[in-house]
């Protein structure tokens, strides 16, 4: 997560058990990654993962001087996202010994990434926060689809905030999940106090998919700044009179300093689902026992329902 997931935060996700992914591109030199990827491992014995952003950028990125740092550094898992990742980067990844996983928004996105030697994919449903893409699939469709037509491994992302999204997912065919939203509400979460604050009131009603008629649509809080965006691309504005309104910068400040109508940030339909700040330990450890109950429970309605059927057809 963009301006967000930092070394701090990616530690504290890596260590509540999950597998914390840091956001390369915000860092602007390779010494300042190299000094994140560093502080990330001082931090934690568990593995985590960068993420290699390709989107396009208005700060145009080389993802090659981070993957010279990851391939020194050992970083055991990439995530790209946005287009394909291109064939040289995905090699050098994959010589070094790096686990590749693609997110992306289609069946047909999914398949060509399979093709070009990922080792597995994310699939992003409609009702995540971020960049959606254009095709407006849900997770409860797209993932399926994904995986009954793939043999790598699948993870699902989109509308996953507590065990019913994890178990659903799985339910699903897919083999994890990656969360964002949800984790916004976390204690270590480095985003100010008002920002947390107004979220926990936000419900599903509360995002807003922009940025469609540059056909980069992404799903973000409905704050002052998004349905300025919205209103703008109503009126078919210029693109760059846009595109100031969705700069990082702002983004950045409003994180830092708690004016929340100041900048853009992506969020999920999940967000109506979540009404407390926790420590990411206890996120993932309720998330995880309450899908283990959940299961339990289905498969022993499951064995009762059957017990019913036996003892009706032997009636
Ligand atoms: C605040 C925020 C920032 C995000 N930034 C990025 C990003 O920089 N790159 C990226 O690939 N995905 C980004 N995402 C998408 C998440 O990695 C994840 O795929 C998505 O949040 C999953 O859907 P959910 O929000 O319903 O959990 C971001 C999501 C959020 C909420």
């Amino acid at each position: 997560m963009m301006h967000i997931s930092g070394p701090e935060f990616t530690a504290a996700i890596s260590n509540a058990g999950a597998l914390g992914i840091m956001a390369s591109a915000m860092f602007d030199s390779q010494e300042s990654f190299r000094q994140a990827v560093l502080q990330v491992r001082s931090a934690t014995d568990q593995p985590f993962g960068v993420n290699l952003s390709l989107f396009p950028a208005l700060r145009p990125i080389d993802n090659a001087l981070y993957v010279d740092v990851i391939l020194e550094e050992g970083v055991p898992v990439v995530e790209t996202s946005g287009h394909r990742p291109p064939a040289d980067l995905l090699a050098r990844l994959k010589a070094g010994g790096v686990k590749v996983m693609h997110k992306c928004v289609s069946v047909r996105h999914a398949m060509s990434a399979q093709r070009i030697g990922v080792d597995a994919v994310t699939i992003f449903g409609s009702e995540g926060g971020g960049h959606i893409g254009e095709f407006g699939i849900s997770t409860l469709v797209s993932v399926p689809r994904a995986v009954d037509v793939l043999n790598i491994p699948v993870l699902a992302a989109g509308g996953i905030a507590d065990g019913r999204g994890l178990l659903a997912a799985l339910a699903l065919g897919a083999e994890g999940v990656t969360l964002g939203t949800r984790l916004l509400l976390t204690r270590e979460c480095p985003i100010h106090e008002n920002l947390k604050q107004a979220l926990m009131q936000a419900t599903e009603l509360d995002t807003l998919p922009i940025l469609g008629s540059l056909h980069n649509t992404l799903r973000a809080w409905k704050n002052a700044a998004a349905i300025r965006v919205a209103k703008l691309e109503a009126e078919s504005a210029d693109p760059m009179e846009i595109l100031s309104v969705v700069a990082g910068i702002a983004t950045k400040q409003m994180l830092s300093n708690g004016n929340v109508d100041a900048g853009v940030l992506a969020c999920g339909q999940a967000v109506g689902l979540i009404d407390q700040v926790e420590p990411v330990a206890d996120v993932i450890t309720r998330m995880v026992t309450q899908a283990v109950e959940i299961a339990d429970r289905i498969a022993r309605k499951g064995t009762l329902y059957g017990d019913v059927h036996q003892t009706q057809s032997s009636i």
